[in-house]
């Protein structure tokens, strides 16, 4: 597909992008895909570098001339404003969060914080200092997630991106919250911005708080393998570069004002996601099979933790030409082996 008219590829010599949160799981990922696709763009990332964040993800990248690091808080108003003016900021994508519903649940204050505020800081920004008749050039795109649609019943039809907003959690209410303001720079402004929500991502590079990492790392150190509840509770999984490709396609190809919904068509509850995790873990390290099924341990549940989330993907795949390209077995074993190796690492050191 050509680029549209919003198209903010347009006149894209000396194009430079500001992505944050490129520090993180997701974000390191969007980095090195845009700094090796895309030679002729320069690509910013800022990150405060939170617990959550490792600059080492992308140590294969950071001498590359089109890329430049700055250690900043998205709310830092001052300091936005400088990376501006400094580099010149044509597009924003924006990924800098918190992002775990755990710590959103004893810590609000961060979330509204990073999540409302830096998103706020950002887009007023880009409101000083994109003039109005170069808006056809600029972008302000926001990544969001699906859990700012709430809660899905077993059989109940996936999120749509006419799906009302119903968060939950403080970590989906602030990114409810911080897609509201984005909206509403649109409407108010005239801004141009996009806006994706995507389901769970896996992959290599996310914090070992979640539930794969936990999972993965409990089986080689043979400690107890944490589920909430009765495990059955139901994510849609996406390999995390497949989300950064849907990403490139939605930063060109996408329409300015609207939103598309990114997901991997592949619900698991997540003890079935386990029982395949300890399969695919059990034989990578030469462990007889179902090894490590007795150190499945139900923990209390996750208070308000919703019981189902499905996308509905199919704009970006009939309007953009989006298709994912990891199968879930395959992406698995990868994020397992990467996974490994870090824990030979660490036992190394
Ligand atoms: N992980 C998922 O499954 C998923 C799914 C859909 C959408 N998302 C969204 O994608 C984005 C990235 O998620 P992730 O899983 O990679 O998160 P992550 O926690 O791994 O990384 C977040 C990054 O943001 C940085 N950061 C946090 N607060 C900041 C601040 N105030 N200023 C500057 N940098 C800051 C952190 O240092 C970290 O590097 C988030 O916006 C999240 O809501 C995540």
């Amino acid at each position: 597909m050509e680029d549209n008219k919003n198209s903010a590829l347009k006149g894209s010599g000396n194009f430079t992008i500001l992505i944050t949160g490129g520090c993180g799981f997701i974000g390191s990922h969007v980095v090195r895909h845009f700094v090796k696709k895309y030679p002729q763009y320069r690509i910013i990332n800022v990150d405060k570098l939170t617990y959550a964040a490792n600059p080492e993800y992308l140590k294969d990248i950071e001498t590359q001339p089109n890329y430049t690091f700055i250690q900043a808080d998205v709310c830092d108003h001052p300091a936005m404003e400088d990376i501006f003016r400094q580099y010149g900021i044509d597009a924003v994508i924006h990924l800098a969060a918190e992002s775990h519903v755990d710590r959103s649940i004893t810590d609000p204050f961060a979330f509204a914080r990073s999540n409302v505020m830096g998103t706020l800081t950002l887009l007023q920004t880009a409101k000083t200092h994109w003039k109005k008749e170069d808006y056809p050039r600029h972008l302000f795109y926001q990544i969001s997630t699906d859990e700012v649609y709430g809660e899905l019943h077993f059989g109940e039809e996936p999120f749509r991106e006419t799906t009302p907003y119903d968060p939950r959690s403080p970590y989906s209410a602030s990114k409810a919250s911080a897609d509201h303001f984005v909206r509403a720079f649109h409407h108010t402004y005239g801004l141009p911005v996009r806006i994706s929500n995507c389901s769970n991502n896996y992959g290599p590079c996310q914090y070992p708080e979640k539930l794969i990492p936990v999972i993965i790392n409990s089986i080689v150190n043979r400690k107890p393998l944490p589920v909430y509840g009765k495990g059955e509770n139901i994510r849609d999984w996406l390999y995390v570069e497949d989300h950064a490709r849907a990403i490139d396609l939605v930063f060109h190809k996408g329409r300015n004002g609207e939103t598309y919904n990114i997901g991997g068509n592949n619900e698991w509850q997540n003890i079935e996601l386990v029982r395949l995790l300890i399969e695919i873990t059990d034989r990578l390290l030469g462990r007889p099979a179902g090894d490590s099924l007795p150190l499945i341990t139900f923990v209390t549940d996750r208070p308000g933790h919703d019981l189902r989330y499905a996308i509905d993907a199919s704009r970006i795949k009939n309007e953009l030409g989006w298709q994912q390209q990891m199968t879930f077995r395959q992406g698995l074993e990868k994020t397992v082996v990467w996974y490994l190796k870090q824990e030979n690492k660490t036992k190394t050191l």
